[in-house]
């Protein structure tokens, strides 16, 4: 999807969870061509990066680790020590992939941490979306997590913090 002419593009989102967070550890589910790490660094970010792709031959040159795997697999590599301060789900859009890349990550974000879910739609048509439908039925009725919808992005990008 794209972002529209004069709205927070999902790069300006993703800057601005990963300042609130006071943290600099990003993982990206999705990476396409690196849009999103490429623009942060030349806004002159400083961030520890991580991104996970199925298909990485489109994948640009930057500074950061890039693992090409599908995410179901690539939660399974990880420990309980793997934490980020941001994580970004924007990989495969189907229900039954993005259901499990929410429910994984929030294993892997820690107190003040934030989870943006990309392409989510909106209200009240966000359950009629795959992604929108994982994100309400993963993290609602989570009383550790804080949701929101990111006002005025047309994809839609679903917010959840952690509070506890
Ligand atoms: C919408 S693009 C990501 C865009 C990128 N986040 C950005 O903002 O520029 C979706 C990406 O998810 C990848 N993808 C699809 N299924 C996947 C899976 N099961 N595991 C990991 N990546 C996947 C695709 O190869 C594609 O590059």
């Amino acid at each position: 999807m794209v972002d529209l002419p004069g709205e927070p593009s999902r790069i300006d989102i993703v800057g601005e969870y990963i300042e609130k967070s006071k943290g600099i550890r990003l993982l990206e589910i999705g990476i396409n061509e690196g849009d999103v790490i490429c623009e942060l660094r030349q806004r002159g970010m400083e961030i520890d990066y991580t991104g996970v792709d199925i298909n990485i031959q489109n994948v640009r040159k930057f500074e950061g680790k890039v693992i090409g795997m599908d995410s179901r697999d690539f939660w399974k590599t990880l420990t309980e020590q793997d934490k980020w301060d941001v994580i970004l789900i924007d990989g495969d859009h189907g229900y039954s992939t993005v259901v499990i890349d929410m429910r994984e990550s929030k294993k892997h974000i820690p107190v003040g941490g934030f989870i943006l879910c990309h392409d989510v739609g909106h209200y009240p048509k966000m359950s009629n979306v795959d992604a929108g439908s994982a994100f309400c039925e993963v993290f609602l009725a989570d009383k550790c997590f804080s949701c929101s919808l990111y006002p005025g992005h047309t994809d839609g990008m679903a917010v959840a913090e952690r509070l506890k």
